[in-house]
């Protein structure tokens, strides 16, 4: 596939006023408006490309990609379990990759099992519950020795990380195993900014980079996502170059060719309008926990206090997850009959399972009114509910957008990452703040190594 091979879709019909009415549509005009402002965000991004912004640039790592996937062949040969120690941007595209393109099942199966790919069973640890590890500790106990670990954390100190780290060398040299073979460290690659790099090479750990340019959430293309990503069986290649073929469509700032463009328009007009709720709902349980990448994404980059040029602005959209069909029984209610502060991003996958396969509704003896239901597919029946839930909230004047993709594969991810990112910096831009930073993210790492006594750092006053 050559890289404007795009084919991801964005629909924004069911945002206009000829679909929802008056009240709560926009006019084609209010987009023409913002049009001069959409195209300087977007010159203003590009100015920065591979400056002091670099998620653009993660697809074109051919190096890194190389890299990785000798990596992952390395530890697919003789790792039993696939473990990442991270949090936040360290891990949420990690997860969204694994539970997207592997097997719904995949660490149940048995290792042989074709929906295996012949990878080990993978999990991502990104909190410190102690219940959790203790749990998780009891799973990987006997397989300890094949055990891979990929200690992830851009900063190389987020406490959350290290501490598991800590944990995870002391149980290994505890057992007489060698760190050193079972510890993979992702990190920046500046020893001055991170203990992890410093002690990765001290002690003879593999390292994997964190560009300076990338930050966590923007990461999930770099080392940080890719390497689990390999390991799982996931052709990282193709996940590039889907990535790169949404960044050829991204290159225009006119949003009428540019979805991210668009999509960023869109939303924006409708904050500005008192919808401030923006709900991400995958028709596909795969793409379940993209949206809470999403999430992070969003909530990250767009809440902030202060703005560019304004303090005190307390700006921000809230992003919800939700997945279709299980939340049409639960928060599709509050959508078709709250309040109208919502903008719901439905995500329709062409075809949920893979070409040429169905799964049929069994068709035996039914009682009169379940016979709709026998020998129709399961597929149909899911396309069938998106359409029903798509047609409610139009029918209900609840601005509703659809991203159309034809399948699940590295390919379409590669896609949606690069258009997400894309979205949230032209949003940032036109909310007047800055995308890339965490304020409040930081505060709560400064307090938590405050109260814990790390030197240099002060508790808060009344914890
Ligand atoms: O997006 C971000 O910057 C954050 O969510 C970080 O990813 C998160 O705080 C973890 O940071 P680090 O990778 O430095 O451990």
């Amino acid at each position: 596939m050559a890289a404007n091979d795009s084919l991801l879709k964005l629909d924004g019909a069911n945002c206009f006023e000829d679909r929802i009415g008056q009240e709560h549509g926009l006019r084609p005009e209010d987009l023409d408006k913002l049009q001069q402002r959409i195209a300087s965000c977007h010159a203003e991004l590009e100015s920065r490309r591979g400056g002091d912004v670099g998620f653009m640039e993660l697809p074109y790592d051919e190096e890194l990609a190389a890299r990785i996937v000798e990596k992952a062949g390395e530890l697919r040969g003789w790792c039993h379990n696939f473990v990442v120690l991270g949090i936040g941007g360290s891990a949420l595209g990690a997860i969204a990759l694994h539970t997207a393109l592997n097997h719904s099942f995949h660490n149940l199966l048995p290792a042989g099992h074709p929906g295996r790919k012949g990878a080990p069973r993978l999990f991502v640890m990104d909190n410190v519950d102690p219940a959790l590890l203790s749990h998780f500790f009891d799973v990987i106990e006997d397989e300890l020795p094949e055990t891979a670990f990929n200690v992830i954390t851009k900063s190389g100190s987020t406490a959350e990380t290290m501490s598991q780290f800590l944990h995870v060398r002391e149980l290994l040299r505890r057992r007489g195993a060698d760190p050193a073979r079972q510890i993979i460290a992702t990190t920046d690659a500046d020893p001055e900014k991170s203990i992890l790099r410093r002690i990765a090479q001290r002690e003879g750990f593999c390292t994997l980079p964190i560009p300076q340019n990338v930050g966590g959430r923007f990461s999930v293309l770099s080392a940080v996502g890719l390497l689990s990503a390999a390991v799982g069986g996931i052709d990282v290649r193709r996940l590039l170059a889907g990535a790169a073929a949404m960044d050829a469509r991204c290159r225009s700032g006119d949003p009428r060719r540019n979805p991210a463009a668009l999509y960023a328009a869109l939303l924006y007009l409708f904050y500005g309008r008192g919808k401030p709720i923006t709900v991400l709902m995958p028709y596909c349980h795969a793409l379940r926990r993209l949206g809470d990448w999403y999430v992070q994404l969003w909530a990250e980059s767009l809440g902030k206090r202060d703005g560019l040029e304004t303090t005190d602005i307390f700006n921000g959209p809230t992003p919800v997850a939700s997945v279709g069909v299980t939340d049409q029984h639960s928060t599709m209610q509050l959508y078709q009959d709250g309040r109208f502060d919502k903008v719901i991003t439905l995500v329709e996958v062409q075809r949920v399972l893979p070409e040429g396969e169905n799964l049929p509704i069994a068709r035996g003896d039914c009682e009169d009114e379940l016979s709709y239901l026998a020998g129709r597919g399961f597929e149909e029946l899911f396309q069938a509910e998106l359409s029903a839930t798509r047609r409610a909230l139009t029918d209900k004047s609840r601005p509703n957008l659809t991203l159309r993709i034809p399948e699940v594969s590295p390919w379409t991810l590669g896609e949606m990452f690069m258009f997400f990112e894309y979205a949230v910096a032209y949003s940032g831009s036109l909310y007047g703040v800055n995308t890339f930073d965490q304020p409040g993210v930081e505060l709560g790492k400064q307090y938590t190594y405050g109260l814990m006594g790390r030197e240099g750092y002060s508790a808060p006053a009344q914890p």
